[in-house]
């Protein structure tokens, strides 16, 4: 399949590329598109085939359910049931944003979507590209990220091609995404709304709306013995081809214990080392070395992390050295990235 590429600027969005994919999308294509989060890999939610497209593309399990999104507030109502006075407030406070909410959903959205659930997730993103072709789509937007299964999601258009190249039908290349992380999801199904993955709307912000808000127990266990809420997070995920170690402790005692470990690594492995920009000089010995930022600048630390994953892929890299980014706000988030990518292998020290 020849996949097209197009360039859009949010700040002048030219309809008529936008109204071209929304046509892919009517009639049952997959369209790769910017949002705040991460790219999407979309398809008409509606339509069971462009969802079995859709897992085929992305070489995903068929019991991981997509995200539907929307671009209006009232579309919710059309695909799902239980929508509770207190889904509505956090919507009115985050949406459009980087939160997912989950509900029961209504029968018009095909269990081939819903990956057999019951429940349908919603997002209505806040990025300009995606709400013009969301409505040019017809309003229901399914959406994985837009990477290949198990592999970092792709945080610009170039990582959707590395992934997408011939497998889609179109790529709207709008640049870097601000956040970099998936979003927020958070489970409206059970007396007390659950936290099924962290994203940048993180607890403290959920709970200035809602009563009380519970966590998925699966996604603060660092060890893999927890099974989660969410189907997708049980997958190795975000993974780069290296394997990776996250060092965890005092920042002094970390950098030591990865210098130590960049000495004595076998010979023709090729290292690769994950760190804050204090830090970032002292491995010499390492044959990447990637600068996260600072500790305070935690949006920054976000925004590169899947970036810094596949750049360890295209340098080869066979062993990966982390620091651990465990800051005030999206700290979790990234953590909880992290430790999957790390296929839960953390040293303390
Ligand atoms: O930021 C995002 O959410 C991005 C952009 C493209 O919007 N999308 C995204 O989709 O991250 P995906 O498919 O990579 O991750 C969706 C996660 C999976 O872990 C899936 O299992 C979970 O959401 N999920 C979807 N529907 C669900 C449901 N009904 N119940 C429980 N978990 C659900
Ligand atoms: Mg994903």
């Amino acid at each position: 399949m020849n996949t097209v590429y197009e360039t859009v600027d949010p700040g002048n969005i030219d309809p008529g590329i936008i109204k071209r994919a929304g046509d892919v999308i009517r009639r049952g294509g997959l369209v790769a598109f910017p949002t705040e989060t991460v790219y999407g890999l979309g398809g008409d939610a509606l339509n069971p085939d462009a969802s079995r497209r859709i897992y085929e593309a992305k070489a995903r399990p068929s019991d991981n359910p997509l995200i539907v999104h929307i671009a209006d507030f009232d579309s919710v109502y059309e695909i799902a049931d239980g929508i509770s006075d207190e889904a509505c407030l956090l919507a009115g406070r985050y949406w459009p944003g980087p939160l997912t909410m989950i509900f029961r959903k209504k029968s018009i959205v095909p269990y081939e979507t819903t990956g057999g659930l019951d429940t349908v997730a919603v997002r209505f993103p806040s990025h300009p590209v995606a709400a013009e072709f969301i409505r040019a789509a017809g309003g229901y937007v399914a959406a994985p990220s837009a990477n290949i299964s198990g592999r970092p999601s792709p945080t610009s258009g170039r990582h959707v091609l590395e992934d997408m190249d011939g497998r889609i039908d179109m790529i709207i290349d709008s640049g870097e995404c601000d956040i970099g992380l998936e979003s927020t999801i958070i489970d409206f199904t059970s007396d007390v709304p659950v936290i099924l993955r962290p994203g940048y709307i993180n607890r403290k912000m959920l709970e200035d709306v809602l009563d009380k808000v519970a966590t998925d127990p699966a996604v603060t266990d660092a060890t893999e013995n927890v099974k989660p809420k969410a189907p997708g997070m049980k997958y190795r995920h975000y993974a780069p081809k290296g394997d990776m170690t996250i060092v965890s402790g005092d920042g002094e005692r970390v950098a030591a214990y990865i210098e130590d470990e960049l000495l004595h690594k076998k010979e023709n492995e090729r290292t690769g080392v994950l760190a804050l920009t204090p830090s970032a000089g002292r491995y010499e010995a390492a044959d990447l070395v990637i600068d996260m930022g600072d500790a305070d600048n935690e949006d920054e630390i976000a925004a590169r992390l899947y970036d810094a994953l596949r750049k360890c892929d295209s340098a080869n890299i066979d062993v990966i050295y982390s620091e651990e980014f465990d800051t005030p706000k999206l700290g979790s988030a990234i953590m909880n990235r992290l430790i999957k990518a790390a296929g839960h292998r953390i040293i303390h020290v």
